[in-house]
């Protein structure tokens, strides 16, 4: 199956339309619930990100002036072959991410979800009218793209957030130079093909793969890339930003979260389990809206307890190709060495461990990286693993007396990605919706599960203000320009000629 689906055994990157062979150091991509590995990512460069950024910024001056309705026909292309071609690209995408295959299936449907929306946005973009101070004068406001963006993607949702990013920057009329992740640069090898067969014109969208340390630091330091789109670590979030910022380089930020479920004493307790496991141990809790806290009131907090420990026993762990698992394995060693680090810090903390907290290593486990779905209890606020993002199947409870010390917990931390509670009390729910300081709020289901026409971001150290996704995703990749046309013939002065 694997063989019949990849055409290359080593990749090359795309830049001005071609795909330009790299000579040099490679790195494997394995698949991580068998170590085999798949095929060999090159690891190029700053000469490719510089050639790389030289066609994006030739082909940026002829796109801006393609009409966007002209412009997102290629993007209403590349939805339908994505969803022409989902099921390819699934199967992909959890041979080198590992998720299961419903959930790649899902991270495709976002990318097509997007493809549309942002291919809407070519007949939209909208500016604003308003009136001036002046008789015999017009003004409005328009958004103008801003030229070569540059795009750092993770490897959770490598398709998906690569989605997020390209297709308004290149609807906006803005070209791109993309670094995906090592770990999962198939899908960037797939999209990069699906717009070329899309008929986007060389040069508009460049992939370059390589490391953080040189690709990524390239761009950030590259003087025609007027705007870097990032996600991923907060720690190299935070060094991107000082770089851009002492260069005034835009940046969108999105760097993860410490989000948590509240439950309620009069809540659905069943539902609140199915949100609880779905949205903390999907992608194997590798998700940044993962849940990684269960703030829970202390009336309900045992039979919440026994009913998740209950639907704990009935997941399944496994390679994510096959459709009865639910839990796939982790990206590589070092996020399971990250998992494990903190499964012993919440040991020695006093968190009580009632589930899993081991890798999972008998029989065909053994040639992947597994972690069995991991529950502590009794967690305080203060503890780290109630504080740092695990980005793994672990979940800590934490017990609260109030509605308003639920919503004081889940404010504690230094994130602010998502949150949820569940209630019945429609008083808590609007008092909720607005003192969580989240930039996503779910009432009575998981924390994960964004929408692709909403905006996905959020506070404090999750980010730096911005947002993908959404019609405000735009707002990364234009400026905005304030246009003035007199009419009247002779020089009017504003804040003067006002008689
Ligand atoms: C991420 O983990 O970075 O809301 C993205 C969700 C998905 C996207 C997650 N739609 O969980």
């Amino acid at each position: 199956m694997t063989e019949a689906l990849l055409d290359v055994k080593k990749l090359a990157n795309y830049i001005n339309g071609e795909w330009v062979e790299v000579e040099g150091e490679t790195t494997p991509v394995v698949n991580p619930a068998t170590g085999e590995t798949v095929l060999e990512v090159p690891l190029s460069d700053k000469t490719a990100v510089d050639a790389a950024v030289k066609a994006a910024k030739h082909a940026q001056k002829e796109w801006a002036l393609v009409p966007a309705p002209q412009r997102a026909e290629i993007l209403y292309e590349v939805g339908h072959i994505m969803k022409k071609r989902k099921e390819k690209l699934a199967y992909l995408l959890t041979l080198e991410n590992g998720k299961v295959l419903e959930e790649a299936r899902g991270e495709v449907q976002e990318g097509i979800d997007m493809a549309f929306y942002m291919a809407g946005e070519g007949r939209r973009l909208f500016g604003q009218t308003t009136p001036t101070e002046l008789q015999n004068k017009f003004a409005m406001s328009v958004r103008a793209p801003i030229g070569v963006v540059g795009i750092i993607t993770p490897w959770n949702f490598p398709i998906a957030i690569a989605t997020w990013k390209s297709f308004p920057a290149i609807v906006a009329g803005n070209s791109v130079v993309w670094k995906p992740a090592t770990e999962t640069p198939i899908m960037a090898y797939e999209l990069a093909k699906i717009f070329e067969e899309a008929g986007l014109p060389k040069g508009v969208i460049n992939v370059v793969f390589g490391s953080g340390s040189t690709v990524g630091d390239a761009m950030v330091h590259h003087d025609d890339i007027r705007v870097i789109s990032f996600t991923g670590s907060n720690e190299t979030g935070r060094n991107i930003a000082a770089e851009c910022g002492r260069q005034l380089k835009k940046v969108s930020l999105e760097m993860g979260g410490k989000n948590a479920v509240i439950v309620m004493d009069d809540a659905d307790l069943d539902l609140a389990v199915e949100g609880i496991i779905w949205s903390a141990f999907g992608t194997s809790g590798q998700r940044c809206t993962a849940c990684s806290r269960v703030i829970v009131h202390e009336d309900v907090k045992e039979t919440l307890e026994e009913r998740l420990l209950h639907a704990m026993e009935q997941l399944t762990i496994g390679n994510g190709t096959d459709e009865s698992v639910r839990v796939g394995p982790i990206i590589n060693q070092a996020g399971m060495d990250k998992i494990k680090k903190y499964v012993e810090i919440g040991k020695e903390e006093g968190a009580k461990l009632l589930a899993g907290g081991y890798e999972m290593t008998d029989g065909d486990y053994e040639k992947g990286h597994f972690f069995a779905p991991t529950l502590f209890t009794d967690a305080t606020i203060d503890m780290r693993i109630a504080q740092e993002e695990i980005f793994g199947p672990v979940v800590s409870l934490i017990p609260v007396k109030s509605f308003e010390e639920a919503i004081e917990a889940n404010n504690s931390v230094s994130y602010g990605l998502s949150s949820s509670i569940f209630t019945k009390d429609v008083n808590r729910v609007f008092t909720a919706q607005r003192d969580l300081d989240t930039g996503i709020v779910y009432v009575n289901a998981g924390t994960t599960g964004a929408e692709i026409h909403l905006p996905f971001g959020g506070t404090k150290g999750t980010g730096n203000g911005h947002r993908d996704s959404g019609v405000q995703a735009l707002d990364v990749f234009t400026e905005w320009k304030a246009v003035y046309v007199d009419y009247s013939g002779k020089l009017q002065r504003a804040q003067i000629d006002t008689e």
